[in-house]
């Protein structure tokens, strides 16, 4: 088994990154590959600068939407494979699931490390205590140079002088997002939201959970 740790040789990684750019290749519209090669390339930067492995960011970044353009059906039906506890909010948004199958994807196939999974299973909705990997991630996900408007531009300039407070406008602008739209807020990412303004533990009951 090609396996993608920390630390392991560049000729490895390379042949994963193959392997996933196959798939991408096979799975995804031309305007996601533009977006993944965009995610892929802000993130190199930001890895870079915030001293994050760039070889796990970018199987990361190539992995992330690789599912993404994978029916609804689909999705649930190897969401069921995978033993995915499917929630409610996925049940009815099906599209909600390609991050979690995509990690799931990798550690079969390469036994990714906890850092890449986590990274991919949370990158739509984030999760309190996400680590650098994952906030350059999602912000790379939101900021790419591909995303032409407002707010991403702006989040790409912050990200560039501060990672946090970017994240942080990452997740601000999906909540907005999703009750501007009338679109379900997932807990998780309602759970980061309130996480970041501090104080609050991981279920909003102090006590009843483990930061
Ligand atoms: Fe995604
Ligand atoms: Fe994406």
């Amino acid at each position: 088994m090609l396996k993608a740790r920390s630390g392991e040789n560049l000729e490895n990684t390379e042949k994963i990154l193959n392997v996933l750019k196959e798939k991408v290749h096979r799975y995804c519209t031309p305007l996601r590959l533009n977006h993944i090669k965009g995610v892929s390339k802000l993130s190199r930067e930001l890895a870079r600068q915030y001293l994050v492995d760039i070889q796990e960011t970018d199987i990361a970044a190539w992995a992330h939407d690789m599912f993404r353009d994978v029916s609804s059906e689909k999705l649930l039906s190897m969401a069921r494979d995978y033993g995915i506890n499917i929630s409610d909010i996925e049940e009815k948004k099906p599209i909600l699931l390609h991050g979690k199958l995509a990690a799931i994807y990798l550690k079969k196939h390469f036994d990714v490390d906890d850092e890449i999974f986590e990274a991919v299973y949370w990158h739509i909705t984030g999760y309190p205590g996400l680590s650098i990997l994952g906030k350059i991630l999602m912000v790379a996900d939101m900021a790419e140079e591909g995303r032409s408007f407002e707010s991403a531009r702006i989040i790409r300039t912050i990200a560039k002088k501060d990672l946090e407070e970017a994240f942080k406008n990452v997740i601000r602008l999906k909540v907005k997002w999703a009750v501007e739209s009338g679109l379900f807020i997932p807990v998780e990412l309602a759970m980061t939201w309130n996480y970041l303004l501090g104080g609050v533990s991981l279920g909003g009951n102090k006590g009843s959970q483990k930061e």
